[in-house]
């Protein structure tokens, strides 16, 4: 069996780890050919392709960013659907001799998986993003890295904070979904932590400040790339379009930063993560999972489990249908962000 890898949408780490594992079990273990697309869809376009074997994936646990390299090119011309002409796409695929495809990448991603999949062209999930908001699977590797990295900040910036009496506003990413603001705000100590899911008015976030103020304290407050004060009261901060013509976010914390500012007479500062978040070595636990679901999907490769994605549920790394985690966004959950929120202030 012949199989080929390639990474699709923003990197993620841990992705090194989950190209090793598939190659250990996939080309070891089952005996199969694996070849890597570099950047993504654009090296299937254009021929561009590397043989993995164990020496191509040696050491690659604890690295950074990925070998492969990885694009937000289109795997096909047309939008998605019927107006797709696969012809040109199953030309390829035949060329190269493939008989599967195993894909890591995020919702898109495992979008084109289920499409390729039910149009006949065998594909295997491998589900990432740092932003933690895949249906399907409990954790997505790269989570827990971004998670570190951004409460680690908030140490920082908490000392510096408390020195000259002032709030700190951090903004981390996570687009649409809360996950890394919260969990990096339970780790840290965040005394507000503003999501995405869940809008508050300026009102309530500047009496949350002042009281931390009142008991002596200087306020750290995480804010989500997405979130959006309640009400019309925050100019709209996006600034042109992102690698999926989406609005692109950010900015929310310069903006937040001199309202606080304003309304409550604290002095504020605000720092914006931003990419950060997804550069250097991933933690164990992201290598760990990531190198499960590559092992993961070369066992599904071999027994013909087409059409799944690698997905972790409680401590079992398991083959879930593409249905369960495809345009199915996983936000914070009420209650998660309702048990935070009595301790805000
Ligand atoms: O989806 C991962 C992510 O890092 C988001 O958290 C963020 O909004 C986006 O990608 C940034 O994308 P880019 O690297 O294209 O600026």
């Amino acid at each position: 069996m012949k199989l080929g890898v390639l990474c699709s949408g923003g990197d993620s780490p841990g992705m090194n780890a989950a190209i090793r594992g598939a190659v250990l079990r996939a080309v070891d273990v089952h005996g199969f050919e694996m070849i890597g697309f570099m950047d993504g869809w654009r090296g299937f376009h254009e021929g561009d392709w590397i043989p993995l074997d164990r020496s191509a994936v040696r050491g690659l646990s604890p690295l950074g960013g990925v070998i492969l390299g990885t694009s937000r090119v289109p795997p096909f011309a047309g939008g998605r659907g019927e107006d797709i002409d696969l012809t040109a796409f199953r030309a390829r695929f035949a060329e190269y001799g493939l008989d599967g495809f195993l894909l890591i990448g995020g919702n898109g991603t495992q979008t084109v998986s289920s499409l390729l999949t039910d149009a006949g062209i065998p594909a295997i999930g491998l589900p990432k993003t740092i932003d933690n908001d895949l249906g399907g699977t409990d954790y997505t590797f790269g989570f827990d890295t971004a998670v570190s990295i951004a409460a680690e900040a908030i140490d920082r910036l908490r000392t510096t904070g408390e020195s000259h009496r002032r709030c700190m506003v951090l903004e981390v990413m996570g687009r649409d979904a809360g996950w890394i603001a919260l969990h990096a705000g339970m780790a840290g100590g965040a005394q507000v932590m503003l999501l995405p899911e869940y809008p508050e008015s300026l009102a309530q976030v500047c009496d949350w400040v002042t009281s931390v103020r009142d008991r002596g304290r200087s306020s750290l407050v995480v804010v989500a790339e997405g979130f959006r004060l309640d009400g019309a009261e925050q100019a709209v901060t996006r600034d042109g379009l992102d690698g999926f013509g989406r609005p692109r976010l950010g900015g929310v914390a310069e903006v937040l930063a001199p309202l606080i500012e304003a309304g409550t007479g604290i002095e504020t500062r605000a720092t914006v993560l931003g990419h950060v978040q997804r550069g250097g070595s991933p933690t164990a636990f992201d290598r760990v999972l990531a190198t499960r679901t590559g092992m993961a999907a070369a066992d599904a490769a071999l027994a013909g489990t087409w059409g799944t994605m690698a997905a972790l549920r409680g401590d079992q790394v398991e083959m879930v249908p593409f249905g369960d985690a495809v345009d199915r966004l996983k936000t914070v959950p009420a209650d998660r962000y309702a048990a935070v929120r009595l301790n805000f202030g």
